[in-house]
């Protein structure tokens, strides 16, 4: 986190795959018992927080991002504000969001937005929460949130918000392709309820394709959209060590070990969308939040 002056704190809010995604269950809650490992990569939105005179402004270069209290990072300033016991509504700050990370893809962008200002706004605001306070406000704004206060390679389990941190798998290159289409997570998971009715089809159309999915919700949105199988297959067709839907998508991803293959692989299913990417240990995370 860079603080330019005490006025003005810039921070970069990463992006990140899901390496697999298991859904063990339905919660009472309604919500999806989730196992799954989440990993950082380099692809980042970046955040300046300014105080100003007035309102409470968000300004996004990306004019299809809500920049009202819809978004999460709104959401998450008035967490900072609960956390310092304040019942105000937030006032006297502007955010400025340089948007690289594409909505509704998978990549977590709104979450990792919402965790950079949990974390920025405590420093400008002068909030001293503790660990467990951060990530109970996080988990409060999102299931993916907590993950992005850690970053790097972690578990989720629960709805994906209790997180435990592993070892950093050896560094990668990703190939993330982002169709046109969004996948909005909560009809992903209504799509997998209904398919839990006719589980039985799915798994017998699994055996047909000889292999089990590393992402649980890759096969139902498939379903709907045929092109995530198509980029999946084609990944590893070109070499990629490992390849699946992220999240409940619609960005597909490959691993790469040599950056050169990830990049011939990208020119090969050139698109407005297409990111070569590197994976990010959780240090590496933490040093270029900073900016
Ligand atoms: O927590 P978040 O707002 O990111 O989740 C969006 C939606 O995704 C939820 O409203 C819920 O329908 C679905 N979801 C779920 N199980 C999870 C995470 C999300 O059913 N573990």
């Amino acid at each position: 986190m860079r603080t330019n002056s005490p006025q003005t704190i810039t921070i970069r809010a990463f992006a990140k795959i899901n390496l697999d995604l298991q859904i063990l269950g339905v919660r009472p809650d309604g919500y999806h018992e989730l196992r799954t490992t989440f990993q950082s990569i380099a692809l980042s939105d970046t955040l300046t927080f300014t105080k100003t005179r007035g309102p409470f402004r968000i300004e996004c270069d990306d004019p299809s991002c809500p920049t009202d209290q819809t978004n999460l990072i709104w959401k998450a300033a008035g967490r900072v504000l609960r956390l310092a016991r304040r019942r105000d509504a937030p006032s006297g700050v502007t955010v400025h969001v340089e948007k690289n990370i594409p909505m509704q893809s998978g990549l977590g962008g709104g979450s990792s937005d919402a965790a950079a200002t949990l974390r920025a706004l405590c420093v400008l605001w002068r909030v001293n929460a503790s660990a467990a306070e951060l990530q109970h406000a996080a988990a409060s704004l999102g299931a993916d949130v907590p993950y992005f206060l850690e970053g790097g390679t972690a578990l989720g389990f629960h709805r994906g918000d209790l997180v435990y941190p592993l070892d950093d798998i050896a560094p990668a290159w990703a190939v993330v392709v982002v169709p046109e289409f969004g996948v909005s997570t909560k009809e992903a998971f209504a799509w997998w309820d209904e398919a839990n009715n006719r589980r039985e089809r799915r798994d017998r159309q699994q055996r047909r394709e000889g292999k089990r999915r590393a992402n649980d919700l890759e096969a139902i949105v498939a379903e709907h959209h045929p092109i995530v199988f198509k980029l999946v297959h084609t990944l590893f067709r070109n070499g990629a060590f490992h390849a699946s839907l992220s999240g409940s998508g619609s960005a597909v991803f490959g691993l790469f070990r040599r950056r050169s293959d990830a990049q011939a692989t990208a020119r090969l299913l050139a698109g407005p969308r297409t990111f070569v990417t590197p994976t990010l240990s959780r240090k590496r995370c933490l040093r270029l939040a900073a900016t």
